[in-house]
């Protein structure tokens, strides 16, 4: 059955729990504001903090490195916590050899064909770092910034303002890109993330985040029972190199028919061309209710073992969802536990991979004087 967090915290008072057992008074009274800690040091010396917030019945630590949330705790249908969000426990892993674990994605999310496109009549070369392809923005990109962070607490929410600023041609980028990202705790313990974002020349912008979702725990196996729904007729296939072909595919009939709840495992070894390509499913999905003024329906996640829900809501068109496919058991987790394919999936809210490049797909192009805005929400239950 599934139950919001407040229903849980009347269950924890009735069986005597105090407040503080499930997380401190946050959960009682509304957010506190956020606590700032040193999580370490980049080799240059520059400082990242972790940020840690509370609220609802949700805990969220962010680093100033990549905006990257490196801890996301949540109680399952008995109120136990687990971290249900891949991570590192230290910084130089998340330097080092991150796949974008909870990260911030710009200045575009997903991949550029060959790392070229044309804006203007102008042709602009970006880094490549993905085969021939531009992937989440280059070799340097959003995730490997170290971004400016303001606490708020705001009526019962409780958040960060994130500020990055992308000068002009950075990894190939055309303008200057003001970026503010908000990540807000409400009180119903959602966690919602406004994007957005100005230039000074006309450029294409994509922002997404990179959270690697386990809803039994970080590090317990893998996400293969866990049951997804996602609200689309269709999806873009991709070519070997998992750039669309242009194509909004029907997903009748097909693996990728999400429409009614099932397991992620359960097609997932079908002998389909688009699951070779990917190495299982890393597609976006073309979501029914296209763009929308504000977050609306896209998916559900839901693990049986534990009980514990995640339903995302947004503006943006697509979602990419990844079954953590290139995880290979070459590192080590938070918890100290080895990651291996298939051991958490990504749902990452988007427009579609290679716009810029694909003029039938919503254009993803910023001009000055416009201001860049989407919203994602994460709402949990148990
Ligand atoms: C996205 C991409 C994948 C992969 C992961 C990170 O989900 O679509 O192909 O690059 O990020 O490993």
């Amino acid at each position: 059955m599934e139950t919001n967090r407040r229903t849980v915290l009347t269950a924890a008072a009735a069986a005597g729990i105090t407040a503080a057992t499930l997380g401190g008074t946050a959960h009682a009274t509304g957010g506190r504001t956020p606590v700032k800690s040193l999580f370490g040091k980049l080799a240059d010396g520059t400082k990242v903090h972790s940020w840690s917030l509370a609220n609802g019945g949700t805990r969220l630590k962010v680093l100033s490195y990549g905006g990257i949330v490196q801890s996301l705790e949540v109680p399952d249908r008995h109120g136990r916590y687990k971290n249900v969000s891949l991570g590192f426990d230290n910084i130089e892993d998340y330097v080092a050899s991150s796949p974008y674990f909870g990260a911030l994605i710009g200045r575009y999310g997903n991949r550029i064909a060959k790392g070229r496109f044309t804006l203007d009549g102008t042709a602009h070369q970006l880094s490549v770092n993905d085969g021939e392809n531009t992937l989440h923005g280059g070799a340097q990109g959003f995730d490997k910034r170290v971004w400016d962070v303001e606490p708020f607490t705001k009526g019962s929410d409780v958040g960060l303002h994130l500020h990055y600023t992308s000068i002009d041609g950075e990894q190939g980028f055309p303008g200057t890109l003001r970026v503010k990202v908000t990540y807000t705790l409400t009180r119903q313990g959602d966690w919602r993330i406004d994007y957005a974002a100005t230039t000074d020349k006309a450029t294409v912008v994509n922002l997404t985040s990179h959270v690697y979702w386990n809803l039994a725990g970080e590090g317990s196996g893998s996400i293969y029972d866990h049951e997804l729904k996602i609200a689309a007729a269709r999806y873009t296939p991709v070519d070997s190199g998992l750039i669309p072909t242009g194509e909004l595919a029907r997903v009748a009939g097909t693996p990728f028919d999400f429409r009614r709840a099932k397991t992620v495992g359960e097609d997932i070894r079908v002998a389909d061309q688009q699951l070779l390509y990917g190495k299982g499913l890393d597609h976006n999905w073309a979501l029914d209710k296209g763009i929308t003024a504000k977050p609306e329906h896209a998916a559900t996640l839901r693990d049986p073992s534990s009980g514990r829900t995640l339903k995302i809501a947004t503006t943006e068109p697509g979602l990419q969802f990844y079954s953590g496919n290139f995880l290979d058991g070459t590192l080590v987790g938070t918890g100290g536990r080895i990651y291996r394919q298939g051991d958490a999936l990504c749902l990452e809210t988007q427009h579609f991979p290679d716009s810029p490049n694909q003029p039938s797909f919503p254009s993803t192009t910023l001009r000055p004087g416009q201001t860049y805005r989407t919203s994602t929400v994460h709402t949990f239950g148990s």
